[in-house]
């Protein structure tokens, strides 16, 4: 079974393409890199021993794609990543700051690492969104000391320049930007899988919902140019990549700061043309850009799957203005008959808030009405967390914690019944799933995927990662479905 998990590739291979591009910006990063990997390789040479590297992520595909950049970085920079938890010379934290809880968490296992950082002379790296805040830079600055190097979402190809300041001169270093720059391709990328890969096609977001730090720490849209996607997507189908999911917080609005329209459907009717890859997934959608040729194109492209992810945030048109969503509830309601005519067994996820500040009874009666209407196959469900410097943080929340909380409760309720009768209508069926490996809930299992994201643990003689199987269903329940045999198709 091939992990994938010892390559470092490039987007556009290595230093040749950049000097023939003029790419000085990974030139300067190379040279970098290289001053690291002689550093490392002395000290190899002195100790007989590598230096090993750890990365923690935290939050969205965006930074588990940031997270492979990194790794490949180190690689690059002549260490050794250990998977397991173990001992590491430098750990690497790749931040979220979409809700508090996720800062709680990450703070929590920062300083958890004290004594590791005492005993092996470990040190951490922050990056990420979190680090886009200066508040949060000061509390590093003040109470976190093991914490030698820091930088944001808008300069990761700084890392190694910054790493060798800290190895050379020994003082922490922080560089965070606060402004996007132009998108730098082509820095070396270490994938976690080789059958399936995140594809970045925009950075950043304009929508600025009203509670919602991300615009804030990802910077406005830029675009990736069409030619430069479709050569990655060529060089992962190259080397065996079977399944890619297209990422942006907003894919519905790629190309548009090239001047360019609808752009999203013509990059999947490209894609189309890939050989190798047999699958494409993309996320996030927001509803208020969700034209009908992309409908169009999602009933056209073979390769794309029957799964969307629209997250409709509330069922209310009076929160959903407050959010600064720009759609209502019949327009949303009027999308999913849209793309149920276009695809008929397409599943639909999303994302729920509850508790958005000022959301009463009736409010939320709309967003359970609205979850019963679509019948969602899965939904993310949150709890509103104010976030600095966001617009929804200033209105004042009324609602006492303890009716969230069985708002929350309540609507969990609603959402599991009904996508566990989804699930069952699936007993007896035989479905196609691309192999993930071993099941992580039952390691006597294999575990893989449907077309419409449905995760299905089962058993087989034989399976592999990457391989296409068809297997029967012979348990359901919301969160995965559970299967028996299998044969790869043909
Ligand atoms: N760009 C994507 C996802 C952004 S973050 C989109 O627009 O859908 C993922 C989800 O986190 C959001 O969809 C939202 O449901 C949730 N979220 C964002 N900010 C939040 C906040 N302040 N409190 C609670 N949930 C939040
Ligand atoms: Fe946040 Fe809205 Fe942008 Fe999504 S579309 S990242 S929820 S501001
Ligand atoms: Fe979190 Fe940043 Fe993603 S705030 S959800 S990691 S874009």
């Amino acid at each position: 079974m091939d992990s994938g998990k010892s390559t470092v590739k490039y987007g556009l291979g290595k230093q040749k393409d950049n000097q023939l591009c003029g790419n000085t910006d990974n030139l300067i990063m190379n040279d970098w890199a290289e001053f690291v990997r002689n550093i490392n390789m002395e000290y190899t040479q002195k100790t007989g021993r590598t230096r090993k590297f750890r990365i923690d992520v935290f939050g969205c595909q965006m930074n588990e794609l940031d997270s492979e950049t990194i790794a490949g970085m180190l690689i690059e920079m002549g260490y050794q990543e250990v998977t397991d938890n173990s001992p590491a010379d430098i750990i690497v934290f790749v931040t979220c700051c979409v809700r508090e809880n996720a800062e709680e968490r990450i703070f929590g296992h920062i300083g958890a690492l004290a004594s590791e950082c005492a005993e092996y002379g470990s040190i951490i790296a922050a990056c990420g969104c979190m680090m886009q805040q200066p508040h949060i830079i000061e509390k590093i600055k003040k109470s976190y000391h093991n914490v030698k190097i820091v930088f944001g979402t808008h300069n990761i190809q700084s890392f190694p320049e910054l790493l060798y300041t800290y190895l050379t001169k020994g003082r922490r270093v922080f560089q965070v930007w606060e402004k996007e720059d132009r998108i730098i391709e082509s820095l070396p990328v270490k994938r976690a899988e080789k059958h399936k890969g995140w594809v970045n096609i925009i950075l950043g977001c304009n929508n600025f919902c009203s509670y919602c730090i991300v615009p804030y720490v990802r910077g406005r849209e830029r675009s990736r140019k069409m030619s430069d996607i479709l050569n990655e997507i060529k060089a992962l189908a190259d080397d065996g990549c079977k399944e890619i999911t297209l990422l942006g917080q907003n894919v519905n609005s790629y190309g548009n700061d090239l001047g360019e329209k609808d752009l999203f459907a013509k990059l999947l009717y490209a894609i189309e043309d890939i050989e190798g890859i047999k699958r494409v997934r993309f996320m996030t959608s927001h509803p208020k850009d969700l034209s009908d040729n992309l409908i169009d194109a999602m009933k056209n492209c073979s390769k794309v799957c029957n799964h969307i992810h629209l997250p409709v945030q509330s069922g209310s048109n009076r929160i959903l203005k407050m959010m600064n969503r720009k759609y209502t509830r019949e327009h949303y309601l009027s999308l999913v008959e849209k793309l149920r005519t276009a695809v008929p067994d397409i599943a639909v996820s999303t994302d729920i808030i509850v508790g958005f500040p000022g959301e009463t009874e009736e409010d939320f009666e709309d967003t359970l009405d609205i979850v019963r209407k679509v019948m969602f196959d899965a939904a993310f469900m949150f709890i509103y967390s104010p976030r600095k410097g966001t617009p929804a943080a200033r209105i004042e929340n009324t609602t006492p914690p303890d009716s969230i909380s069985q708002r929350f409760k309540r609507l969990s309720e609603l959402q599991t019944g009904i996508a566990t009768n989804l699930a069952k209508k699936l007993e007896g069926k035989t479905l196609e799933v691309l192999v993930d490996g071993l099941s992580k809930q039952n390691p006597d299992m294999f575990s893989g995927r449907t077309t419409t994201n449905r995760l299905v643990n089962f058993k087989a003689a034989h399976a592999e990662k990457g391989m296409f199987m068809d297997v029967e269903i012979i348990r359901a329940g919301a969160f995965w479905l559970e299967g028996k045999g299998g044969n790869e198709r043909g």
